[in-house]
Order: structure tokens, then C-alpha cells, then sequence
């Protein structure tokens, strides 16, 4: 038997939910149900008091030991890290054996970028296939905690797919809202089979987002937006995984794709408590990168402002991040400023060629991942990351999540939905500059050789001199 159980639990008596804004800093009880600061409409952190009781050394063991062992909460990548986490011992788990998910060197991407290596961290290869899962599994299990009989949230279909799975095993009800024809077919598909109460809004993400913080106003329903600080906490568990995965090597450069903004703010939260804790003694510098056409971070960053303003109709092909107004973007902005990092925003053609690349590694994700990647060739190439820099891209949502999206790419008939009065259908198209079409071959063992020969000469295989 393993001892992994000595160690002192920080929750739920040191744990508080803790309010944002300067200005207020109010502090409430773990298990109050608040999704906002009741006083001032702040977001809310979870403060955990007593994760200091435990040295840097002793946590690095015993996170270590448990990956050899078989106990669910173990086995999980996400509840490995409990003395990070505001739930007791004896929390009834809500769990898929969320996490573990891989680091993988990306050679052609590299090349890509212009940097000598560059590292993926692959949260697509989570439960059902996207990051979200590492924040379900703690939301869900707060859910249970409290008792909630229903849990919703809006999405633009992988939180979805994620809520429903959870739901499924901790037998809740489960309401997912999401924009009515604007989320992959895919991820419908997955919240259809794991039995969730799928609910098409006419209108966009953020007007299902203001519904459903309507509606969790009333007593037996949970909102599990990443507006939920149990999210945040169980996200935040990847800035563990990723650090003990590389020996506890702070990278350079950690960059991330820029949606609502909880995935940035969990992993600023991460790396700071991983620092204050002593397991790591300086932060790496957490950039965001969105989407041109749904940037409102992005401009609010390069701007003079202290506030976002938000974009009403939001468009972008990598539907996972067509958001206008994120709700934890002050969260978000603190971690990059904190970290010195940046916020930039890159095109379609870009978001969809650095795709292409990505797959080229053999690793592929679905777009809004490949932002990332996008966004870090830029970086090296404006200065702010170093050819020799230590980089991890995280890319967020597996590739089968969105196959009309890589389809229609590499038979160049992917298309802006930009539809200015002065553009043309041509202009809206996305030049398949690194696509890889299916040829149509006769059943003949000669036809087929023909094809290959084809292939090569159109594909050359090495990308690496890109
Ligand atoms: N990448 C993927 C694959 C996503 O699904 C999302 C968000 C993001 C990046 C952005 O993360 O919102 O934390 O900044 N998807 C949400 C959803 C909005 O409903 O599935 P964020």
C-alpha cells in the first residue's frame, strides 16, 4: 500500500471563496453557492490557507508514488494533486481518470515557429477530448457536494461534452445550452450519447451564457461555466502536471488559446501557487492568443483601456473560441501581467495552416488549439520569444473534434463566414497551403502505386525547412 494519504488535506477548513476585486476582497465560506462575489459582482477565487503546511519536497514524493498507484483518485491527473484542491479526504469524486495527458516534442512545428524545439501539452487527450474535463471532475463533484439535482452550463460544445459525460456518472441531471447551428457536429454528437438535455438557443455563446446565469439563480440548479471557481481549481491541477512531467523545469513560454478565459486564468492560478509553495521558483511567462474575428482580450491588451469592451457578433471558424465578451478576462489579465506575458490575435489562414503543421507532427487538434501555435510563430518572429526559448503550446480539444473543419480544409473548400458586402466568395476562402486531399484510385494494384508516386511529388515529406 502506498501512503499517499498522510499528507495534511488543505479543504474545506482552509479553503474560502474569495472575491477579485481589490476594492472589495470579500471572503466567503467553501461551500457557499455563489458564482459571483453577492456584494460587488466580482469573480471569485478559491484562496486555499493551509497548502503551505506541506514542503516542496515532500509533495514532489508522494505525487510521484501515486503515479504508480491504482486508486481512482491516484490514477486521476487532476486529483493526483489534491493538497491543491478545496475538497476533503473522504469528497465523493466525481471522476474519469481526467489528465495525464501527454507532452509531446513537435519538430515540424518547431520549424514552423522558428524555434530550435517546441513542446505540445495535449489536453485533447483527455476523457472526451478536451481540457474541460480536468475542471469537470472538480465542478461535478462540487455539484454532488451540494447537493445540486440539475447541472447546466452554456457552451460552444465542449464544455457541453464534457458537463454530459460527468453528469452521466455522478447521475445528475444534466442542460446544456449552445448556439443553434455554431458548434461542431462532433461535440453534439458526444453530449447527445452521454444523455444530456441539449438545448439550441437562437443566438450566439454570449447570449446563452447571460440566460444561464438567469437561470442558475434558481436554488436546485448548478452553473458550471468556468464563472464557477471549482473549474478554475480542477484546470489549474494541469500547471501541476505539466511542471511534474518536466521535472519541475519551468518553461520559458507556456501559450494558450484565449476563449472565456478560464483556461488562461487556471493556468496563471497554477503556476503561482506551484511558486508560492516553493515547487517552483519563478513563473513562466503565459501569453494568450485569440482569434482575429473574436479578439476583445486581444484589443483590451494593446489598448489603453482598463476595460473590455466586448464584440457583439463575434466570427471565427474555430468555433470553440467565437466568445465576445469572456467572462473571466480580469482573471486572465492578471495572470498575463503578472507573467509578463502577451495577448495577440492571429487570422483564419493562419489558425488553419498552424493546424495543418501541428498534424504534421502526427499529434493534430482541433482548430482553436492550433491558435497557439499561430501565435507563437508570430512571437518568435516579432522578438518577444527567443529562437532557443523553452516553449510549450497547449493545445486544448483533439482533432476528431472538428473533421469538417480538416476536411474541407484539405480539399480547399474552407471558407471565412466574413460576409462583407465587398467580399467575394474567393476572398473568404482559406488557401490549403499545406492540404492534404484524398485521391479517388482504381481498385488496380498499378493505379495505386501511381497514386503514391503522386503523392510524394506533390507532399514532399519533409517540412522541417519550411
Ligand atoms: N480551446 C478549446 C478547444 C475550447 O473548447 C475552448 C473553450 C478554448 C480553447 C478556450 O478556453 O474559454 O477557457 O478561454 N471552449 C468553451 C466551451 C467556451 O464551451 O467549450 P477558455
Amino acid at each position: 500500500m502506498i501512503e499517499t494519504e498522510k499528507l495534511q488535506s488543505v479543504a474545506p477548513e482552509g479553503a474560502w471563496q474569495v472575491c477579485i476585486d481589490p476594492a472589495c476582497g470579500a471572503r466567503f465560506e467553501i461551500n457557499e453557492r455563489f458564482y459571483v462575489c453577492p456584494g460587488c459582482g466580482g469573480l471569485l477565487d478559491v484562496a486555499l490557507e493551509s497548502a503551505t503546511d506541506t514542503g516542496p519536497d515532500r509533495l514532489r514524493e508522494v505525487w510521484t508514488k501515486r503515479l504508480a498507484s491504482f486508486e481512482p483518485n491516484d490514477r486521476s491527473g487532476v486529483w493526483r494533486y489534491r493538497e491543491l484542491l478545496p475538497f476533503a479526504a473522504d469528497a465523493p469524486i466525481v471522476t474519469l481518470a481526467e489528465g495525464n495527458t501527454p507532452l509531446y516534442a513537435a519538430p515540424v512545428a518547431a520549424a514552423y515557429c522558428g524555434l530550435e524545439a517546441l513542446t505540445l501539452k495535449h489536453q485533447g487527450c483527455n476523457p472526451t477530448g478536451s481540457f474541460k474535463d480536468t475542471g469537470m471532475t472538480t465542478a461535478v463533484t462540487q455539484a454532488v457536494i451540494l447537493g445540486a439535482r440539475t447541472v447546466v452550463c452554456a457552451s460552444t460544445g465542449n464544455t457541453a461534452a464534457s458537463l454530459a459525460a460527468y453528469a452521466a456518472r455522478a447521475k445528475l441531471q444534466c442542460a446544456i445550452l449552445v448556439p443553434r447551428g455554431q458548434i461542431s457536429h462532433n461535440k453534439l454528437a458526444q453530449s447527445l450519447d452521454y444523455g444530456a438535455a441539449v438545448l439550441e438557443l437562437d443566438g450566439n455563446f454570449d447570449d446563452a451564457m447571460r440566460v444561464i446565469r438567469e437561470l442558475a439563480e434558481d436554488a436546485s440548479i448548478y452553473l458550471v461555466n468556468s464563472i464557477n471557481p471549482f473549474r478554475i481549481e480542477g484546470q489549474k491541477t494541469v500547471a501541476a502536471e505539466l511542471l511534474h512531467q518536466r521535472g519541475w523545469r519551468v518553461p520559458d513560454h507556456v501559450v494558450v488559446p484565449g476563449g472565456n478565459l478560464g483556461n488562461s486564468s487556471a493556468f496563471g492560478k497554477g503556476f503561482k501557487e506551484l511558486k508560492d509553495l516553493g515547487l517552483i521558483d519563478s513563473l513562466p511567462q503565459l501569453s494568450v492568443v485569440q482569434a482575429e474575428g473574436a479578439a476583445p482580450f486581444s484589443a483590451l491588451f494593446g489598448s489603453e483601456a482598463d476595460v473590455l469592451t466586448p464584440i457583439e457578433h463575434p466570427q471565427t471558424l474555430a468555433t470553440a473560441i467565437k466568445i465576445g465578451a469572456p467572462v473571466s478576462w480580469k482573471k486572465a489579465l492578471r495572470a498575463v501581467l503578472e507573467s509578463d506575458g502577451r495577448v495577440l490575435s492571429v487570422s483564419e489562414q493562419e489558425i488553419a495552416d498552424a493546424k495543418a503543421i501541428i498534424g504534421r507532427d502526427g499529434v493534430g487538434c482541433e482548430p482553436a488549439s492550433a491558435t497557439t501555435v499561430a501565435g507563437i510563430r508570430r512571437l518568435v518572429a516579432n522578438g518577444f520569444i527567443g529562437p532557443n526559448a523553452d516553449v510549450v503550446a497547449v493545445l486544448t480539444g483533439h482533432i476528431l473534434k472538428d473533421t469538417d473543419y480538416a476536411i474541407n480544409y484539405h480539399q480547399d473548400k474552407l471558407f471565412t463566414h466574413d460576409r462583407a458586402p465587398d467580399k467575394t466568395k474567393e476572398d473568404r476562402r482559406i488557401a490549403g497551403t499545406y492540404s492534404n486531399p484524398p485521391a479517388r484510385v482504381k481498385a488496380t494494384k498499378a493505379a495505386i502505386l501511381e497514386g503514391l508516386r503522386r503523392h510524394e511529388q506533390e507532399h514532399p515529406g519533409d517540412l522541417l525547412h519550411l
